[in-house]
């Protein structure tokens, strides 16, 4: 709703290559298309999910101009020159930055540190209707930083030996800070990606997730494995562009429909609470 904070949506997990980023762009894009002002926050030094829309040896600033001065005594750079346009209409992007390494390191050690990209996203935070942030692997300081942002994390899960075990420490974990009050961003819920059907390790994923449902809610939509994904990626094409992968496409689609319906019934109930 426009005037409103945006809700802030952080894909997060443990292990690497779970398809977060993959995850994060399509999400992103999708919702730009359905006509929601969407932000793409890239918190992955590695830039892979801005990197699809600025290249990176031409990036100026990154997320860590806003939050860290240049110089000692100086004030940081505005978030609005930080954030760039995209080619997609609705999209705009925080892109990363090889110095998102650094960052990590100085948030420690900063007042609040947990609640830094919260800060410094809080002057554009009524522009958009929804924040994406992507993140890297593992328990990141900026990692935590996403989710004290966010209003919601959604955990993208590939068909991988020691996906599980994981995903458990994970949440583990997760609980901890939540209860240590570092943010209270809520599940959204568990993504299998990269899925193979007729595999033993993608049925055992897909049944996995339904039998834990209760306690960990997962998306009834799964992404298929497709080896179109790695040429998109080549390519630089996103959601809908020519070079994309449609099924894939089509996977997220559903994915972002599933998503958007369980946000309306959470802040429902969250309203409902306040009220
Ligand atoms: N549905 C899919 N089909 C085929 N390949 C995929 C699919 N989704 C993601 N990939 C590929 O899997 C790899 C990991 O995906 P991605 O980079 O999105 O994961 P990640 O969790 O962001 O990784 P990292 O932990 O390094 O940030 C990439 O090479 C990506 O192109
Ligand atoms: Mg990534």
């Amino acid at each position: 709703m426009p005037g409103q904070p945006a809700i802030g949506v952080t894909l997060t997990a443990f292990k690497g290559g779970q398809a977060k980023s993959t995850t994060a762009v399509n999400l992103a894009v999708l919702l730009a298309k359905r006509g929601l002002a969407t932000l793409l926050v890239d918190c992955d030094p590695q830039c892979n999910s801005s990197g699809l829309f600025v290249r990176w040896d031409e990036v100026k600033y990154s997320l860590r101009s806003a939050i860290v001065p240049r110089e000692p005594g100086e004030k940081p750079v505005p978030i609005e020159s930080v954030i760039q346009p995209t080619r997609i209409p609705n999209l705009a992007v925080l892109p990363a930055s090889f110095e998102l390494s650094l960052l990590d390191k100085e948030m420690v050690v900063s007042a609040n540190w947990h609640t830094r990209i919260q800060r410094a996203l809080r002057p554009i935070q009524n522009e958009y209707q929804f924040i994406v942030f992507d993140t890297a692997p593992g328990l990141s300081h900026l990692t935590l930083g996403a989710l004290a942002a966010s209003r919601y994390f959604v955990i993208p899960i590939a068909p991988e030996v020691w996906a599980g075990e994981g995903l458990r420490l994970f949440m583990q974990w997760i609980q901890e800070q939540q209860a240590e009050e570092v943010f209270d961003a809520q599940l959204l819920g568990l993504l299998a990606t990269r899925v193979e059907h007729g595999t033993r390790i993608s049925r055992t994923l897909l049944q996995q997730l339904r039998a834990n449902h209760e306690y960990l809610p997962a998306f009834e939509t799964s992404i298929p494995k497709r080896v179109g994904n790695e040429d998109a990626v080549q390519a630089r094409a996103v959601a809908g562009e020519p070079a994309s992968d449609p099924d894939i496409t089509a996977a997220y689609e559903r994915f972002v429909i599933e998503a958007l319906k369980r946000i309306d019934e959470l802040e429902a109930d969250k309203g409902r609470h306040r009220g």
